[in-house]
């Protein structure tokens, strides 16, 4: 009832912070460094100026769209989170029937803590896709797209902006473990968050496949299992092990994009992994049009990082996206109440851009472009 009654994505992120534990919370919110790559992201949405056209016909404003071949409800693909169950018990399973309601895709992390197959159960009708971190041992990556591709998921998404782990600075000082512990949360934080650590505590234990004695530290775990040395060339070897769509997420360059271009990927993703990464990296948003200029008619061209609303759908589909990565945005609502919270998030999302459509005057989604949006003060 309390996810129902939040008007915007900032509402349940105010119901998430009071139903999480703060470490969990701040798991989520927080980013790399002096979170400063963060911020920019987000604010780049506050320099977007509209530009309506008046006495249009809207009352008509379809959102669907085709991406990689096969069409969405919006412009709008839940970006892949890893330890998705620690933010409500529900994890994966409920983001990916969340999606499959609403129509748009769910990517499931390397660091999920649910198996590919259990989420395609899950969401048997939803169109669900694989992100991969490529893992130090070599043999592993292959057995583990072979279970993608086992629970059908036909699009992969290779993260390349982790060759290490960033300094998540909030999950140093709250000492977060994974899986988070009791004994880091101290009695009065417990106290504060019975409903959380009781479902917790009550659900699946969190697995992970890593080695007995791996760190519990966040960073830790990543510097021991991605393997810093991927390059390009890898792209090749990732191809012959996966049958479906590829795109490559984390781009931060336009010659990087015209690289990737030029070895055939299917799609790139520019983002800088919600600013969780290298601090003082660019913003998505500002990095986006010359990057859809540059290869968006060789290979479809995603925005990720900074999303909170429609209405920044709307300004990332007129800036050169084909559609919208989100995370943030989906955990608040995860962590707030469930799958009704990602639901929430989904309808809100939804509204938001139906609104902003028709108040810019054009006829849906197709009629978003540079003419109808700009980014002031660059
Ligand atoms: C992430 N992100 C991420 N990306 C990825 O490729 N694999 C992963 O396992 C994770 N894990 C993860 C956990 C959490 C808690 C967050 C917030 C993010 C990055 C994610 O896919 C996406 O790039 C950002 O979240 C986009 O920024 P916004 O939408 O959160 O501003």
């Amino acid at each position: 009832a309390r996810v129902q009654a939040a008007a915007d994505v900032a509402d349940l992120r105010r119901l998430a912070r009071r139903r999480a534990p703060r470490m969990v919370f701040d798991y989520v919110d927080g980013a790399a460094e002096g979170e400063r790559s963060m911020a920019m992201a987000v604010e780049a949405f506050d320099r977007v100026e509209f530009s309506p056209r008046v006495l249009r016909d809207v009352s008509e404003a379809p959102t669907e769209i085709e991406i990689l071949g096969r069409r969405i409800a919006m412009p709008v693909v839940l970006a892949p989170t890893g330890f998705t169950r620690m933010m409500h018990r529900a994890g994966e399973r409920a983001v990916a029937r969340a999606a499959e309601q609403a129509g748009v895709p769910y990517t499931l992390s390397t660091m999920g803590t649910t198996t590919a197959g259990d989420v395609a159960a899950a969401a048997p009708g939803g169109w669900n896709w694989f992100q991969l971190y490529v893992v130090r041992d070599r043999g592993r990556n292959a057995e583990t797209l072979a279970l993608a591709a086992d629970a059908g998921m036909d699009v992969l998404v290779v993260t390349v902006d982790v060759p290490v782990a960033g300094a998540r600075l909030r999950d140093v000082r709250r000492g977060l473990t994974v899986p988070p512990s009791l004994r880091w949360s101290g009695a009065l934080e417990t106290l504060r968050h019975p409903a959380w650590w009781f479902d917790f505590l009550t659900s699946e234990p969190l697995r992970f496949a890593t080695a007995e004695g791996a760190p519990d530290d966040l960073a830790g775990l990543t510097n021991l299992l991605f393997d810093p040395s991927v390059t390009i060339a890898d792209l090749e070897w990732i191809r012959s092990m996966w049958q479906g769509k590829l795109l490559v997420k984390g781009v931060q360059r336009v010659d990087d994009a015209k690289e990737l271009a030029e070895v055939g990927v299917d799609g790139i993703v520019v983002s800088n992994h919600g600013g969780r990464q290298l601090d003082r990296s660019p913003t998505p948003l500002e990095l986006l049009p010359e990057v859809a200029q540059a290869v968006g008619d060789r290979t479809e061209v995603f925005l990720d990082g900074g999303v909170r609303s429609g209405a920044d759908v709307a300004a990332g589909v007129a800036l050169g996206a084909r559609a919208c990565f989100v995370g943030r945005a989906y955990l608040y609502g995860l962590m707030a109440g469930g799958e009704p919270g990602v639901t929430r998030v989904l309808d809100l999302l939804r509204a938001e851009l139906v609104r902003t459509l028709q108040l810019l005057g054009v006829g849906g989604v197709q009629g978003l472009g540079p003419g109808v949006a700009r980014l002031r003060g660059r």
